[in-house]
């Protein structure tokens, strides 16, 4: 499964993850870095948020990048920079600020060589703010249940999917269903859990300030944390 082709347009749930992070971080010209800034719809809240920001959104789909650039075409004041990138070969750091909004869990990678990278990207007391889900119940039936749908895919399969998505989200434009629809076949690649946090504590020095459960935003998908880490 690759991002590179695929567009983030639908359900961008409303969350508080950038209001809660503005409590936390003291830095006053912060460079934020919005990892996997899909449209860029978080990438303007931080802006609007923090307005002395220098902030990088990176992505790596290039229709997300495209639309992004569109998404805050009409705010020219604020400095906001978008690049078509793999996270993990981007070449830059320093950051007081890494947002990853439902990104973390999506990222194809060796566990070790993503967490070290976020840390090295990171200045000193500087906010790793992320949502993503988290080891329970819930989510082990659903991957369990994306699993099979991934053994069974296939185009009736896809519009059956689509028929529950439209009675489930009737206030949903139905095309931004259909770009969904590649989601309800993604295995998150890693949960939050206990073990995951300690080892964020211990061997990336990313220690937890803040964390939350979020709104469910849909049957379809897992359910999220949000997570604030700061770096010693
Ligand atoms: C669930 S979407 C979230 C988008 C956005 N953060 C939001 O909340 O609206 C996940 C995004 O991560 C991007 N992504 C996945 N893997 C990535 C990687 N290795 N580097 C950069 N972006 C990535 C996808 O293209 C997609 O736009």
């Amino acid at each position: 499964m690759t991002f590179t082709t695929l567009n983030y347009l639908a359900l961008t749930h409303d969350s508080s993850l950038t209001g809660i992070l503005k409590q936390y971080s003291t830095a006053i010209s912060p460079r934020i870095l919005d990892l996997g800034c899909g449209v860029g719809t978080h990438t303007l809240s931080l802006a609007n948020v923090f307005t002395n920001a220098e902030l990088l959104g990176i992505d790596i789909s290039s229709s997300n990048i495209t639309a992004a650039l569109k998404t805050v075409a009409d705010n020219r004041q604020y400095n906001i920079k978008f690049v078509e990138t793999d996270y993990l070969t981007l070449n830059d750091s320093g950051f007081d600020i890494i947002h990853a909004e439902s990104v973390l869990h999506l990222i194809t990678a060796d566990d070790a060589d993503l967490y070290q990278k976020i840390s090295n990207d990171l200045n000193k007391n500087g906010i790793l703010a992320v949502t993503m889900p988290y080891d329970c119940i819930y989510n082990r039936l659903l991957i369990t249940a994306r699993q099979l749908l991934k053994i069974l895919r296939n185009p009736l399969l896809d519009k059956c999917i689509l028929k529950i998505a439209s009675w489930l989200h009737p206030e949903i434009d139905i095309a931004v269903l259909r770009d969904r629809i590649p989601y309800m076949y993604i295995i998150p690649q890693r949960l939050y859990s206990k073990r995951l946090q300690n080892l964020f504590d211990k061997k990336y020095n990313l220690k937890v300030i803040y964390s939350e459960k979020c709104q469910h935003a849909s049957l379809a998908k897992p359910r999220h944390k949000i997570i604030l880490f700061q770096k010693n």
